[in-house]
C-alpha cells in the first residue's frame, strides 16, 4: 500500500471509531408523534394468522381508519416458531405459510406498517423464543423481513438477583435494531417494573408505564403473579410520569380496549382520555367486523389531533370531586384541549365558569386565565362549535362518558 492510500486507510479507521458512540442510538423523528395502529394481543391473544393480519391491512384501508392515522398493524405474541439451523428465527409454519416477509409486503403494498413482537427474556409470555443472546440475528431477520416496528416484552427474563438488567437488555436490543439498519420504532414494553421513563429516552420511542390493559372500566383481574388492569386503574398511574413525555418518547399506558368496552359512552372516554395523555393510540378490536359506532369512535379526528399534537405535552387533571374529573392539556397555537370526565355510573351534571377557574401547568409553564381573554369552544364529540368561554359550561355528562373540548383563542 502506498503511503498515501495507507494515511487514508488510518483515518479512515479514525474517523469511524469517532462515530462509534453515536451510533448506539435509537432511530430518530419516527415516533415524533405517539404511533398509531392496531395490535392483536388484546381481542386475539395467540390465535394470530397471516389471514388475520391481511384481512386486517385490507379493512384498516376500506374503512378508513388508514386515512385516520392507523397505519401499524402489529402482531403481537405467538407468531414465533422455531430457529433455524443457524439461529434465525422462522414464524409458525401453520399460522404463517407464506412467511412474515410476503405478510410485510402485502401490508406495505396498502401504506401502512408492519410490527412484529418479541422477548428479552428466552422465551415470550406466550412461552414462544425470546431473543436473548439471539438480538443481533433477530434485529437482523426483522429488517431482512421489512418489519417495522418491534414491541419487546419482558417475560422469563430470570428471577432475584439471576434476572437481566433492564437498561441493558433494552438498550442491547436497541443497538441491534440499529446495526440491522431498517428504521423500526422500538416499543418497551416491561410493565413499568424499572421505572423506564428515567432511563429509556435514548433507548426506546415508547414505554409501558403499567401492567396489561383488560377490558373494564374499573377492576383488578389477579393471575396469580400480577394483575391486569381496567381503564380508571390504569389512568389513575399515570399522573406522577406526564413529565417524561416528549416527541419520540412517549409514556405508553398499554393498548386501547376500544370496541372491546360494553358501552359507546365507555370507549368514547376511554379514547379521549388516552389522547387527553398523549399515549400511543394503538387499538385491539376486530377491524373486519367493526361496528360503525366503534370505527367513528376511533376516527374521530379532532379527537386524534389533541393526541398527535405537536407539543407533545401530556394532559393532567386540574380538578377532583367524587366521580368526576377535570382535564387539560396544552396544544400548538395556544389552543387548549379540555375533558370532563365522569367515572361514576350516574349521569354528573356539571356548571363551569370558565372565567373563574384559570388553569396552570407547571411541567409546560402554559397558563391560561379566562377571565383576561375569551377562548373560542368545539365540542370535540359533538363535531361542531360551542359557544365561548365568557359565559359558563352547562352540561350533563352520562354516566362512564365524557365531553371533550379543544379552546382557541378568540382571532
Ligand atoms: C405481556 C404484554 C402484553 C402482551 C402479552 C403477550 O403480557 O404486556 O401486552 O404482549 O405479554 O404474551
Amino acid at each position: 500500500m502506498k503511503a498515501r492510500s495507507c494515511l487514508q486507510f488510518v483515518a479512515a479507521i479514525l474517523f469511524s471509531l469517532a462515530l462509534l458512540p453515536a451510533y448506539a442510538q435509537k432511530f430518530p423523528a419516527i415516533a415524533d408523534t405517539p404511533p398509531m395502529g392496531w395490535n392483536s394481543w388484546n381481542k386475539f391473544g395467540c390465535d394470530v394468522s397471516e389471514k388475520l393480519i391481511r384481512d386486517t391491512a385490507d379493512a384498516m384501508v376500506s374503512s378508513g381508519l388508514r386515512d385516520a392515522g392507523y397505519i401499524y398493524i402489529n402482531l403481537d405474541d405467538c407468531w414465533q416458531g422455531q430457529r433455524d439451523a443457524d439461529g434465525f428465527i422462522q414464524p409458525d409454519p401453520v399460522r404463517f405459510p407464506s412467511g412474515i416477509k410476503a405478510l410485510a409486503d402485502h401490508v406495505h403494498a396498502r401504506g401502512l406498517k408492519l410490527g412484529i413482537y418479541s422477548d428479552a427474556g428466552s422465551q415470550t409470555c406466550g412461552r414462544r423464543a425470546g431473543s436473548q443472546g439471539h438480538e443481533y440475528q433477530d434485529a437482523q431477520q426483522y429488517a431482512r423481513w421489512g418489519v417495522d416496528y418491534l414491541k419487546y416484552d419482558w417475560c422469563n427474563t430470570g428471577e432475584g438477583k439471576a434476572q437481566r438488567n433492564p437498561r441493558e437488555a433494552y438498550a442491547t436490543m436497541r443497538d441491534a435494531l440499529h446495526a440491522a439498519g431498517r428504521p423500526m420504532v422500538f416499543s418497551i414494553c416491561e410493565w413499568g417494573d424499572n421505572q423506564p421513563w428515567e432511563w429509556a429516552g435514548n433507548v426506546g420511542h415508547l414505554w409501558r408505564t403499567t401492567g396489561d390493559i383488560t377490558h373494564c372500566w374499573e377492576c383488578e383481574e389477579g393471575h396469580g403473579s400480577w394483575s391486569s388492569l381496567g381503564v380508571l386503574n390504569i389512568l389513575d398511574k399515570q399522573a406522577p410520569l406526564r413529565k417524561y413525555a416528549k416527541p419520540g418518547q412517549w409514556n405508553d399506558p398499554d393498548m386501547l380496549e376500544v370496541g372491546l368496552l360494553p358501552s359507546a359512552g365507555e370507549n368514547r372516554a376511554h379514547f379521549s382520555m388516552w389522547a387527553m395523555l398523549a399515549a400511543p393510540l394503538i387499538f385491539g378490536a376486530d377491524v373486519p367486523s367493526m361496528p360503525a359506532e366503534v370505527r367513528n369512535i376511533l376516527a374521530n379526528r379532532d379527537v386524534i389531533a389533541v393526541d398527535q399534537d405537536a407539543l407533545g405535552i401530556q394532559g393532567f387533571a386540574f380538578y377532583k370531586a367524587p366521580g368526576l374529573e377535570y382535564w387539560a392539556r396544552p396544544l400548538v397555537n395556544g389552543d387548549w384541549a379540555i375533558a370532563f370526565l365522569n367515572r361514576s355510573d350516574t349521569p354528573k351534571k356539571i356548571s363551569h365558569d370558565w372565567r373563574k377557574h384559570g388553569i396552570g401547568d407547571d411541567v409546560s409553564g402554559r397558563n391560561v386565565d379566562f377571565s383576561v381573554a375569551a377562548y373560542d369552544i368545539r365540542d370535540l364529540w359533538a363535531g361542531k362549535a360551542a359557544g365561548t368561554t365568557a359565559t359558563p359550561l352547562q352540561v350533563t355528562i352520562p354516566g362512564r362518558d365524557i365531553v371533550m373540548l379543544r379552546l382557541s383563542p378568540r382571532k
